[in-house]
């Protein structure tokens, strides 16, 4: 059922005629009639519904309903990946515990020139790219920081920021929320708040305490709040999440790149049995992993413990004792480090040459991408009581994955395409936390917890008639073996083209029977693909896109959706770089207006990335 049937079934249930809920015409220009609504107007609106059908058609309610309105507390979640759509979701929960009125939104569908409208807003936003908004933050981020932005004088305010410290624009998009809201006059409830990547405690903690400061002045009302509304919340929530994974059994792990290749890409299956997990094409997989035990012992032996050592650390949000070796196995990172870490490892040891790296934070930040936990603590040995170590650590994150399968040809299963991260420092190999747990130590036949981060940023288009620019190299090729599947199965018209690279034909050319056999059967209509070192000079898929020039903005023109799905880093910024050429040499366009063709392209959801 859509939310908005959810709703006026439920109001309607207690009137006097509850036998019908709206038609569907009436559906439809409630819908229309409530479109251009803000948020404080739709709780107006709900309230006043309310109580009608409570008092009758004649009641004199618009006092109540005014007195309900101004106890809005409104929640926007500017979210890539779903961190801060949970966190927001959770503070809506408290936040009605505590019997305030909410409405929760994605920021992409709140209107921003309604911000003026608004009396309480708290904005959970996490950083995308290089201090970037989350694509579903675009719009309202460019209308906040642009000259258009009202005054809000009335506003009272919070910010929750999620970010990586490890990027050197931390938590960027919050910072700006925030700043912005101060200068237009809004008042701050709580000060920001930065998180990092184990956000957990951070963001209870502003979340209790932004309850607890807005409590008083949104629930002064004698109007029955908590009755009156209940506006839909967003999306529906799954048995497993984030916090509650599901054990699913890992049923196959098939490595797909060849003896010789200088990479070891896995293609995994994963058994979502009877869990009721469902996902779309586009979305990812959370992983939870579980650290190698050679590593935990390395590391321990390095800080001169035993592992028997117990420590004290939350474990799903409770008080734990476990064993040294325990704590670093299952709870904290020990393959990614931070600045945070290699700062405080600087102080403990009393080390000079990582005091001189934590001072700056440009090294500080490249060095802890280059090592992790045990290369810093080998790098500066000294004696450490095993509670004050942990202490010191992050909590283990679980790690995303683009799933590479849809449901409508494997039904129960999930696919992944997984490469190993796999580096040489301190003359050993270090691998990654969560893709060597995948890829080497879990086996066929074990559980793995796993849970499905939906991803409405990163979808094949709605008419199965409009074509698709799909550009994947390396394990970018995931979701779009997905996308294959699903436009099979939906014996899709629109045509397919697929751009793909990696280092060679012979050694690295995913799923390439696959793709052979779509080009065979005429599902995909071009492939072209780039072997950057199959030759003297590297070609990359730009080079391709590039060679197709004329082609590529044809089916642009044509209405086509592109993707682009692999490395954030170098790769999604010059394939942009190359279409924005594109569009300029055969839209007969400058560069700006190239980059605002771009930008249609993407707030139309016609040019989607899913990048890492
Ligand atoms: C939405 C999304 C989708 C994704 N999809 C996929 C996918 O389909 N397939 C896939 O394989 N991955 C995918 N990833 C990446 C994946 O989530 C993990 O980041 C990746 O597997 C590495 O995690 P790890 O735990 O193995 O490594 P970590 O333990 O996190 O270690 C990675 C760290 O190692 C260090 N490091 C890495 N390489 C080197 C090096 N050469 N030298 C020195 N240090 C280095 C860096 O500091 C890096 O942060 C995706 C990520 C996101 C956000
Ligand atoms: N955030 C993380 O922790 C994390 C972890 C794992 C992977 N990743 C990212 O995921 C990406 C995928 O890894 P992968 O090994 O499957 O593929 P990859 O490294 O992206 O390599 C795939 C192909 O892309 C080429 N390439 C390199 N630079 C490029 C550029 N600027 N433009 C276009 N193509 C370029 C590579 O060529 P050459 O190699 O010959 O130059 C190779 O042929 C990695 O690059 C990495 O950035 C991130
Ligand atoms: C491709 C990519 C780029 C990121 N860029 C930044 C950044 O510039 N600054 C930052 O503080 N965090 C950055 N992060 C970290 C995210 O903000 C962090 O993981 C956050 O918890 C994600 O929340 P979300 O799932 O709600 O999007 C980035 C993460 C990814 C995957």
């Amino acid at each position: 059922m859509l939310p908005e049937q959810r709703l006026l079934n439920q109001n309607t249930s207690n009137s006097a005629n509850n036998s019908s809920a709206l038609d569907a015409n009436q559906l439809a220009s409630l819908q229309q009639s409530v479109a251009d609504y803000s948020s404080l107007q739709l709780a107006w609106a709900s309230g006043y519904l309310a109580a009608k059908s409570e008092q009758g058609q004649n009641a004199q309610i618009a006092p109540v309903a005014a007195a309900v309105a101004a106890k809005t507390l409104t929640i926007l979640y500017a979210s890539q990946t779903g961190n801060a759509k949970g966190v927001a979701g959770q503070l809506e929960k408290s936040a009605k515990e505590a019997g305030i009125t909410v409405v929760l939104k994605n920021i992409a569908d709140f209107k921003a020139k309604a911000l003026k409208n608004e009396t309480h807003l708290l904005i959970v936003a996490s950083t995308n790219g290089e201090g970037e908004p989350p694509d579903d933050a675009i719009e309202f981020h460019e209308f906040l920081l642009g000259k258009k932005a009202p005054k809000l004088p009335n506003l009272s305010y919070s910010v929750l920021a999620l970010g990586d410290s490890s990027y050197e624009f931390f938590c960027q998009t919050g910072k700006e929320f925030d700043e912005r809201l101060q200068v237009l006059g809004a008042k701050q409830v709580t000060p920001r708040v930065d998180c990092d990547v184990d956000y957990d405690s951070d963001a209870e903690n502003w979340t209790l305490s932004i309850v607890e400061s807005l409590k008083d002045e949104l629930t002064q009302s004698d109007a029955p709040l908590a009755t009156v509304i209940d506006l839909p919340t967003a999306g529906a929530v799954s048995q497993y999440s984030k916090q509650n994974p599901y054990a699913a059994e890992f049923s196959l792990s098939q490595k797909i790149t060849g003896r010789d290749s200088a990479k070891d890409v896995r293609h995994i299956e994963i058994d979502l049995g009877d869990s009721g997990l469902t996902y779309q094409v586009g979305d990812a997989l959370g992983v939870w992993f579980e650290n190698d035990a050679n590593l935990v012992a390395e590391l321990v032996a390095a800080l001169s413990l035993t592992g028997e050592e117990k420590v004290k650390l939350k474990v799903d949000g409770a008080a734990q004792v476990l064993t040294l070796t325990d704590a670093l196995t299952t709870q904290l990172e020990i393959t990614q480090t931070a600045p945070a870490f290699i700062e405080f490892w600087a102080k403990i040891s009393g080390n000079k040459e990582l005091a001189a790296i934590a001072a700056d934070k440009n090294s500080a930040r490249e060095y802890a991408g280059q090592h992790q936990v045990i290369d810093v603590v080998k790098a500066a040995k000294t004696e450490i009581d095993a509670q004050f170590f942990i202490e010191a650590l992050r909590k283990i994150t679980p790690r995303l994955y683009s799933i590479a399968s849809a449901q409508s040809e494997v039904e129960d299963e999930v696919h992944l395409t997984v490469g190993v991260v796999s580096y040489d420092a301190n003359d050993k190999t270090r691998t990654g936390g969560a893709s060597g747990f995948l890829c080497q130590r879990l086996e066929e036949g074990q559980n793995v917890r796993v849970f499905v981060e939906h991803n409405d940023n990163f979808r094949l288009p709605q008419s199965d008639e409009t074509p698709v620019i799909m550009i994947g190299p390396g394990t970018g090729v995931a979701p779009f073996r997905a996308f294959m599947q699903e436009r099979e199965a939906r014996d899709a018209t629109g045509d397919n083209w697929m751009f793909f690279g990696d280092q060679t034909f012979t050694q690295d050319f995913l799923y390439q029977v696959e793709w052979q056999n779509y080009l065979k059967s005429g599902l995909l209509t071009r492939m072209d693909v780039a072997f950057s070192r199959d030759q003297a000079e590297k070609v990359y898929v730009q080079d391709r896109l590039k060679e197709q020039a004329s082609e590529v903005f044809a089916w642009l023109e044509r209405g086509a959706h592109l993707y682009i799905c692999g490395d954030a880093n170098r790769m999604a910024k010059d394939v942009h770089q190359t279409l924005n050429e594109i569009i300029q040499e055969h839209g007969k366009l400058s560069a700006e207006q190239a980059e605002d063709y771009l930008k249609s392209l993407r707030s139309n959801k016609r040019y989607q990335k899913d990048v890492y």
